[in-house]
């Protein structure tokens, strides 16, 4: 492989984290740091890229992404959904909208269904159980995924009890104090962390992650970020770029970079070979061809949308959210095209995480 890198330290060590899977903190300083710099990131690409082929090859897993309710009790200072908003119009999907739109992606070739949505607690732990074994009755064959915030052990246990297989929470930010000014005081990091230790010690495949280019966001963050992951050893990382939404606290905060997100999943692809990382669609949403890009640097899953395009637009986490006018079928058949271009295929399978 070519080498582009200007910088030999920055290269070497990039080929140690490809060789040993982890670096120092010092190391992790170098290479993060460098994000900055005009250095060429192709080669950390390419690394990331043959990392991913090695154990996935050409595969790339579809979910399903069904965001069955914008109502949210909580008002994290970033997100577009939050409780504060009032200029949003709130809905919610019923049971029978939400089995209907599994069934539609069952259609489409999806084998993994992923129930998104605020933390709206208007759906009881009997009600999210009740969706989930209709869910798994009817397509004993697809894993379901939940990504509904933080609730008790109990409920978590309750839904994987009903055949709930793996569980979305991103944790946001490994530093509690960066924690805390992204959110309410009504909300706590050790509380987050308890979820997702839970979750994992319960049985569920376990995905956390952090918004690239948050507020107040430093290197040392990101520093922390690659050490909890290494310790937490989730099955899939979701990372995205925060972009702004013009109903929220943070609405004149700066977008997080394309270099930089592209640079992270290279580097947590090096970091956790056999992780699941989304080119997710808020990559799609800072570029044209984000989502292809993230292929190309380490990422092997997208998730398009199944949910009814009539509610689609109120699921604005952010501005200029894509995908919002198309239906389910539109979709699968836009991500195709854009995973072909990447030198990829679509494959029709649950896509569990490699052991
Ligand atoms: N309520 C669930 C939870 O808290 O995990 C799931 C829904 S939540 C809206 C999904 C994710 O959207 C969050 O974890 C956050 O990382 C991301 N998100 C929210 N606002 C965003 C923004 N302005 N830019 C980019 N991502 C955002
Ligand atoms: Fe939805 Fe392209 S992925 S339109």
């Amino acid at each position: 492989m070519h080498n582009l890198y200007n910088d030999t330290d920055t290269s070497n060590i990039i080929l140690k984290l490809k060789d040993t899977g982890n670096l120092t903190d010092e190391e992790w300083k170098v290479v993060l740091a460098n994000w900055e710099n005009e250095l060429d990131p192709s080669f950390l690409y390419a690394c990331g890229d043959s990392v991913c082929s090695r154990y996935y090859g050409d595969s790339v897993y579809i979910r399903g992404l069904i965001e069955f309710t914008n109502f949210c009790k909580n008002d994290c200072l970033y997100c577009g959904i939050r409780r504060d908003n009032r200029h949003l119009s709130r809905y919610r999907l019923t049971k029978e909208q939400i089995i209907d739109c599994a069934k539609t992606g069952y259609e489409l070739g999806f084998r993994t269904f992923v129930l998104q949505g605020g933390e709206d607690m208007h759906y009881t732990r009997k009600d999210i159980a009740d969706i989930v074994y209709t869910l798994k009755s009817n397509h004993p064959d697809c894993a379901v995924t939940l990504s509904i915030g933080e609730r008790s052990r109990e409920d978590y246990k309750v839904w994987h009890d009903a055949g709930a297989d793996r569980y979305l929470l991103r944790h946001e930010t490994a530093d509690k104090t960066h924690y805390a000014r992204l959110h309410p005081e009504s909300m706590s990091f050790d509380n987050r962390m308890r979820c997702l230790y839970e979750l994992k010690s319960i049985g569920y495949q376990t995905g956390c992650g952090f918004m690239v280019g948050s507020p107040y966001q430093t290197i040392d963050h990101l520093v922390r970020e690659m050490r909890f992951l290494k310790e937490f050893q989730p099955d899939m990382v979701g990372i995205g770029p925060f972009i702004p939404h013009h109903e929220t606290p943070f609405k004149n905060e700066r977008q997080g970079t394309l270099e930089l997100t592209l640079k992270l999943i290279s580097l947590i692809r090096l970091l956790l070979p056999k992780a699941l990382i989304p080119a997710t669609t808020a990559l799609g949403t800072i570029h044209p061809q984000g989502r292809e890009m993230g292929l190309k640097a380490g990422a092997n899953v997208v998730m398009p949308n199944l949910s009814p395009r009539q509610v689609r637009e109120d699921y604005s986490l952010y501005d200029n959210k894509i995908c919002t006018g198309e239906e389910a079928a539109e979709c699968i058949g836009c991500l195709t095209r854009r995973v072909e271009a990447a030198g990829k295929h679509i494959i029709i399978d649950r896509g569990d995480r490699l052991i």
